[in-house]
């Protein structure tokens, strides 16, 4: 198996070849949280670029619980055309959107209720989060549907899938992590109780789409014994393809950094490659293993061997998506990784590091959606601060006019209220 030969899915779907380009989240939404323009010049270079399978970035199934500022929000209240000439830019190429929550791993000044399985400890990053309440059932049953709703939204709108986002510390990651899932109930306690949202996710997101649509799931690198297991539980509900990635804020193992912001060091360039071997060799369902791939050696070894079936390439297709079809037809041998490393002190390299692990090239991205080249004499520190501090002030000028869509403030999606409707406010759109 090589990189360029095709791969089908069990859905019936056939990526033209095996380069998955990661999700990697652009924060570029209009103020009410609806794809723009920008989307549409991002996601048309990306597929021009040639990878086998786009997956957007994180796309969010609740306006009051946002990653960070100006991400694509999908609920009731959003513009369905404007998701349309999205799918339609991206079309060139198979492309899927993820679907997340947050769940604790938002900022308090994105959000200053946070919720969570259990209620439990900020995220330990610099007093830039807060508490997170333990959801109630009911509330963890209206997610449920929440993800499905959105799954037949964008699927509707043209998108040829869904990928569930339960990787990287996020609510469906933390659901399955006994160290922020304590729960007693049916949601928590065993590996099947505390898989029992996202399975049920999968189960009915399959069961809501039509035959051909793909629906993928992204997942931690953990324990290889509950890894296989829960892979089998998500092929037998309806999986069509495992993304493997690992880490959370705390520990940024995804962009390769361990707690204290160095690099990790490691037998292979994804520090994920033996939970992903260990997944393939145990289910029938495609295998996608991301984080680090930047040779054509590594890359070739990982097909060659099984450990996956593709690769998932995130950060230099941020800076140049042209390096996909180039990659894939041998043109070129490395993913070059053009980002700056951050000095200074060891503190400050462990709080700053994931931001600028990720800041650096969300810039690119941002850059990029406008049609502008990349920066790359753009430093660390900016960077990182542009992801951090430059997050929370957009996120606080933009939070009431994207609550204010939804009729109201602070816990109008969540809780009781969510299921009581509310009239979405006129007037007031940007001009596109
Ligand atoms: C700017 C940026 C944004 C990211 N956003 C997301 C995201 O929205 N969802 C996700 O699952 N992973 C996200 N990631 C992680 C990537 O999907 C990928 O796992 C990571 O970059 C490792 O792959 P790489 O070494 O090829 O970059 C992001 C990474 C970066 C750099």
């Amino acid at each position: 198996m090589t990189l360029s030969d095709p791969l089908r899915l069990p859905c019936g779907v056939e990526l033209p070849n095996r380069l998955v380009r990661a999700a990697m989240t652009e924060s570029i939404a209009d103020r009410h949280g609806d794809a723009s323009p920008r989307h549409e010049r991002l996601y048309a270079a990306a597929a021009a670029g040639g990878p086998g399978l786009v997956i957007t970035g994180n796309v969010m199934v609740d306006r009051a619980h946002l990653e960070r500022a100006r991400n694509v929000v999908v609920d009731r209240w959003t513009d369905d055309a404007a998701l349309r000439r999205w799918a339609d830019a991206a079309a060139g190429v198979p492309t899927i959107v993820q679907l997340s929550h947050p769940g604790r791993q938002t900022t308090r000044y994105v959000n200053p209720h946070p919720v969570a399985p259990s209620a439990g400890p900020a995220v330990a990053l610099g007093g830039a989060y807060a508490r997170s309440r333990a959801l109630e059932v009911p509330e963890i049953e209206e997610l449920r549907r929440r993800f499905v709703a959105v799954a037949v939204r964008v699927v509707g709108a043209g998108f040829v899938g869904v990928e569930i986002h339960a990787a990287h510390g996020y609510l469906l990651s933390s659901f399955l992590d006994p160290a922020t899932n304590r729960r007693t109930d049916a949601y928590g306690g065993s590996l099947r109780d505390r898989a029992r949202l996202l399975c049920g996710i999968v189960t009915d997101t399959r069961a809501a789409l039509p035959d051909g649509a793909v629906v993928a799931v992204k997942l931690d690198s953990r324990d290889d014994a509950e890894l296989v297991a829960l892979g089998g539980w998500l092929a037998d509900a309806g999986a069509d393809l495992l993304e493997v990635s690992g880490g959370n804020y705390e520990r940024p193992a995804m962009v390769g950094l361990d707690a204290s912001g160095a690099e990790l060091a490691g037998e292979h360039e994804s520090p994920f490659w033996n939970s992903a071997a260990a997944l393939s060799a145990a289910v029938d369902v495609p295998v996608v293993l991301t984080g680090g791939f930047r040779s054509r050696t590594e890359v070739d070894r990982a097909l060659a061997a099984g450990v996956c079936a593709a690769v998932g390439v995130g950060r230099p297709l941020a800076v140049r998506p042209e390096l996909a079809g180039r990659f894939v037809r041998g043109e070129v041998d490395t993913l070059d990784r053009p980002a700056p490393r951050l000095g200074g002190p060891a503190a400050v390299r462990a709080l700053l590091g994931a931001a600028v692990g990720a800041g650096w090239h969300r810039v690119q991205l941002a850059r990029a959606s406008r049609g502008r080249g990349p920066a790359l004499r753009l430093p660390a520190l900016a960077a990182g601060l542009d992801y951090s501090v430059g997050d929370w002030v957009r996120s606080l000028v933009e939070r009431p006019a994207r609550l204010r869509r939804a009729g109201g403030a602070e816990g109008a999606t969540t809780g009781p209220a969510a299921r009581a409707p509310t009239r979405p406010a006129r007037g007031s759109r940007r001009a596109r």
